[in-house]
């Protein structure tokens, strides 16, 4: 991508990143009062994008919002966006908020203009699925609000609880409330046990993973039964492998949670054969249309 010069897409046009410029008086700003996606691009192709529309619609309605664009509208402009940026492999975060308004209120007035901005920037560092090495990760107590389902920018237990996740050296802090697990910070937790890939129920609590519904599903297909129910503590610290999946970090092995080693302590069988699934699907769709799936 045209690293170090970006381009970005702010309201209806592109821009260069470093003069992309919002109103302070911004909502999203004011009171985080935004939501949010974070589409993967492999080839220059978005990923999931029908999901991460849908996804992003759906957090728009949760806080009495319209669609700004429909998913065709969004595939061409992420398009216009890719190319900008020299294409091949990225990701793309684009956010939707309120708008502008003069003076402070937090009841929302009609008639904002709602805000949207898109920007480009490299995917993290991806290992070949076997030479991928197990990340660590902590728990903590849920702390966040009770709408996680909701891709809010409103983040500050995310960052703090990830923040000190790094400081001891971890990829990821999980949040567990009432002795069940939710999620991590910025991903989806699955369980394996045996041959049982255990998935905590989609409620209020956590997001509707795009990354995720793609891996249960190859998961299913790889032969491994799936129970989509509260999982509790107890399964997460004996589980034999645990997956962290997300949209930038597609399906990763977690190998050590809170110090402790997870089953044997290296990446799992089942992990690795669902990785390798689904680097597969990734390439299968490499040169189907954006909005075109296999599924
Ligand atoms: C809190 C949280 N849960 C789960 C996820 C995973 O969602 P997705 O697979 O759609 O990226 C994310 C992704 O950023 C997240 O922030």
């Amino acid at each position: 991508m045209a690293d170090p010069h970006p381009i970005a897409w702010l309201n209806d046009a592109l821009v260069p990143l470093k003069e992309a410029r919002i109103s302070p008086l911004d909502r999203g700003f004011l009171y985080a009062d935004s939501v949010y996606e974070v589409v993967p691009v492999y080839e220059g192709r978005p990923f999931l994008l029908v999901e991460h529309c849908s996804r992003l619609d759906r957090s728009l309605a949760a806080i009495g919002m319209e669609p700004v664009h429909t998913a065709s509208e969004w595939a061409a402009i992420l398009a216009i966006l890719i190319a900008a940026n020299g294409s091949g492999d990225m990701y793309i975060y684009l956010q939707v908020s309120r708008g502008a308004q003069y003076g402070r209120n937090h009841a929302v007035p009609d008639g904002l203009e709602p805000t949207i901005f898109a920007f480009a920037a490299p995917l993290p560092e991806e290992y070949p699925a076997q030479d991928t090495p197990g990340i660590s990760a902590i728990t903590q107590p849920e702390w966040r609000w009770g709408r996680c389902d909701i891709k809010s920018t409103s983040l500050l237990p995310n960052v703090l609880s990830k923040t000190q996740a790094a400081a001891v050296g971890a990829t990821e802090a999980i949040f567990l409330a009432d002795g069940f697990l939710h999620e991590g910070s910025s991903s989806a937790i699955l369980v394996i046990k045996g041959d049982t890939l255990y998935a905590p129920e989609e409620t209020n609590a956590i997001l509707p993973s795009t990354s995720r519904a793609l891996v249960v599903k190859l998961a299913a297909a790889a032969g491994l039964s799936v129970v989509v129910a509260p999982v509790p503590v107890e399964l997460l610290r004996s589980a034999d492998e645990i997956w962290m999946s997300s949209a930038t970090r597609p399906l990763m092995p977690i190998t050590r949670l809170d110090g402790l080693r997870v089953g044997s302590g290296t990446v799992g069988a089942h992990w690795l054969q669902v990785r390798q699934r689904f680097d597969q699907y990734r390439r299968d769709i490499a040169s189907l249309p954006a909005l075109a799936g296999r599924n």
